[in-house]
C-alpha cells in the first residue's frame, strides 16, 4: 500500500488569505495530497503570510526557520511560501532562506499546481510578477461546511499611506456578477448557508468592468450584485467585508435593508477620528462623514452592528488627535473594534516620514483605547440579553463538547446546550441569557427546518 503524500498550509492574516488557503489547499487534493495535521509530518508545506504590520512578518521568519531546519534532515520536503511577504521579498527570500523551494505571491494562488510542477522539476521558483487572475476552476478545500468565503474583488487600488496591501495584492481585479452567483449556487447545493462575499475594498466591486445604466450610473455596483446574487436558493445569510468609507453609499445600506438574507452587520474601518490624520492616511474622508454613514445605516437598521478598525500613532498624531479617535470609539460604541499601533511597512509613505512616535506612546495609547473598546462593547452585547436572536450554528464549542456554536446576524459568537451532530448548519432561535463583550450564551427556542431546495 502507498500512502498519499501529505501537505500542510500554515495561513497567517486577514479572510483574504484564508480563502487563498482553501483555494491552493483544494488543488492540492486534486494533485492527490493529503491534507497532514502534524506539520512537521508534510512532504509539502505552505506558509501562507501577512505582511500587514511587522509582528505578522516576524512570525513567519520564525516560523520558515523551523521548517528550514526539518529540510536539512529532509531533503525531499517542499518549502513553499506564498502570499503577501512572499510578495514583499521576493528574491531575497531565497538569500534569506535558501531552503525555499518556492516564493509565490497572492496573484498566483490559484496556479499552484503549475508552480509545484516545475519545482518538482528541480527549479527553485519565484512568481510574483502581476497576473490576472483567472477565473478558478478548482474547488477549495474550505475549513467549514456552513459558512464559505467568495472572493468578488482582488487588490486594492487606494493609496492608504501606512498600508503595504496595494503594494502586495496589485490592482483591483473583480469577478463577473456571474461567475460569483454560480459560484455561490454550487456551495448551496453542497450545503452552505452563509456566504462572505471578500474584497479588501468591497465598495470598489466593478469598477473595472464594463456597463452603465441608462442613467449613466455604473452597473455593476456592490449594491447591483447583492441584488443579482441574492436569491441564490439555499444561501440564508449574506455578508459582505471590508468596506470603505469613502465609497459607502445610501444605496447600498438601502439594499441591506431591504434585502432579508443580507445581515445587519457592517464592518467599516475608520483608521482615526481626526481629519488631519485621515488627510495624511490619504483615505478621502471626515470623521464627519463617518459619522453621517453610521447615522444614516442606523436609521435604516437601528439594530445594525458595526465593526472597524482603528490605527493608534500614526507618525506626528498628537494626543489631542489620539482623543478624537477616543471620542469616535466612544460617541459610536463599536460592538467590535480591531485596534492596532502603527507599524511603518516597506515602500509606503508614511514609514519614510521623519515623525515616528515611540513604542510607549504606541503602546500607551494602543492600551488606553483597547480599555474604551472592551466597555462599550460590553455596553453592546447588554442589548442582546433575554433577546430571542438566529444563531446559525457552525460547529461545537470547542471548550464543551455539549454546547454549539453559532452567530447571530449581527455576528455575535453564540453558545448553547445542543447536539452539534443534529444542529450543524441549522437556524435556531436562541433566547439570550448570558452577555459577554464579546460572545452569548442562550437556550433554545425553536429550530427552523430548512427545506433545501
Ligand atoms: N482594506 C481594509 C483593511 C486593510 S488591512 C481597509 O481599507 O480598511 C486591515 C487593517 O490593518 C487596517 O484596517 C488597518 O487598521 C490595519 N493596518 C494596515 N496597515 C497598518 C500599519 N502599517 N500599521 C498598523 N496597522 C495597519
Ligand atoms: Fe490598505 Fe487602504 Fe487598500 Fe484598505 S483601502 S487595503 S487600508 S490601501
Ligand atoms: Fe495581511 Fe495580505 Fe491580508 S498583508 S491583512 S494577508 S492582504
Amino acid at each position: 500500500m502507498t500512502t498519499k503524500r501529505q501537505y500542510h498550509i500554515i495561513t497567517f492574516g486577514c479572510q483574504m488569505n484564508k480563502a487563498d488557503s482553501e483555494r491552493m489547499a483544494g488543488i492540492l487534493e486534486d494533485m492527490g495530497f493529503e491534507w497532514s495535521e502534524d506539520q512537521y509530518d508534510a512532504d509539502v508545506v505552505i506558509c501562507n503570510t501577512c505582511s500587514i504590520r511587522d509582528n505578522a512578518e516576524q512570525k513567519v521568519y520564525s516560523y520558515l526557520g523551523r521548517q528550514a531546519r526539518r529540510k536539512r534532515q529532509k531533503p525531499d520536503l517542499t518549502l513553499v511560501i506564498a502570499g503577501c511577504v512572499a510578495q514583499q521579498e521576493g528574491e531575497t527570500l531565497l538569500r534569506r532562506v535558501p531552503e525555499l523551494d518556492l516564493v509565490m505571491g497572492p496573484q498566483h494562488a490559484n496556479r499552484l499546481q503549475d508552480l509545484l510542477h516545475q519545482v518538482f522539476d528541480g527549479n527553485q521558483v519565484v512568481a510574483t510578477e502581476p497576473v490576472h487572475i483567472m477565473e478558478d476552476i478548482t474547488k477549495p478545500r474550505r475549513d467549514s461546511k456552513v459558512t464559505a468565503w467568495v472572493n468578488v474583488i482582488y487588490g486594492c487600488n487606494e493609496r492608504c499611506t501606512y498600508c503595504v496591501v496595494p503594494g502586495v495584492r496589485g490592482v483591483e481585479q473583480s469577478r463577473t456578477p456571474e461567475a460569483i452567483r454560480a459560484e455561490m449556487e454550487e456551495l448551496a447545493r453542497e450545503g452552505y448557508k452563509e456566504v462572505t462575499l471578500l474584497g479588501q475594498n468591497i465598495d470598489a466591486y466593478g469598477r473595472d468592468l464594463p456597463g452603465l445604466t441608462p442613467e449613466g450610473r455604473r452597473e455593476n455596483t456592490l449594491t447591483d450584485l447583492l441584488y443579482f446574487v441574492h436569491d441564490v436558493p439555499g444561501i440564508e445569510r449574506i455578508r459582505f467585508a471590508t468596506s470603505h468609507p469613502r465609497y459607502f453609499t445610501e444605496r447600498l445600506i438601502k439594499a441591506c435593508a431591504e434585502l432579508p438574507k443580507v445581515c445587519e452587520h457592517f464592518h467599516i474601518p475608520f483608521q482615526s477620528g481626526d481629519n488631519e490624520v485621515l488627510k495624511r492616511m490619504a483615505r478621502g474622508y471626515t470623521h464627519e462623514k463617518y459619522r453621517r454613514i453610521i447615522d444614516k445605516i442606523r436609521e435604516y437598521m437601528p439594530d445594525a452592528s458595526l465593526s472597524a478598525d482603528a490605527i493608534v500613532a500614526f507618525p506626528g498624531e498628537t494626543e489631542e488627535q489620539f482623543q478624537k479617535t477616543m471620542q469616535l470609539t466612544e460617541d459610536i460604541g463599536f460592538d467590535l473594534l480591531n485596534t492596532a499601533a502603527y507599524s511603518p511597512r516597506p515602500n509606503t509613505p508614511a514609514a519614510e516620514w521623519s515623525e515616528q512616535l515611540s513604542e510607549e506612546v504606541k503602546s500607551d495609547r494602543l492600551q488606553r483605547l483597547n480599555q474604551l473598546v472592551n466597555i462599550k462593547a460590553a455596553e453592546r452585547s447588554q442589548r442582546y440579553m433575554g433577546r430571542i436572536e438566529e444563531v446559525l450554528v457552525e460547529d461545537e464549542n470547542p471548550k464543551d463538547q455539549n454546547q454549539v456554536m453559532g452567530r447571530t446576524r449581527g455576528n455575535r459568537l453564540t453558545f448553547f446546550t445542543g447536539d452539534i451532530n443534529q444542529l450543524k448548519g441549522k437556524l435556531v432561535k436562541v433566547k439570550i441569557t448570558v452577555v459577554r463583550p464579546f460572545s452569548l450564551t442562550g437556550e433554545v427556542v425553536e429550530v427552523r427546518e430548512i427545506v433545501s431546495v
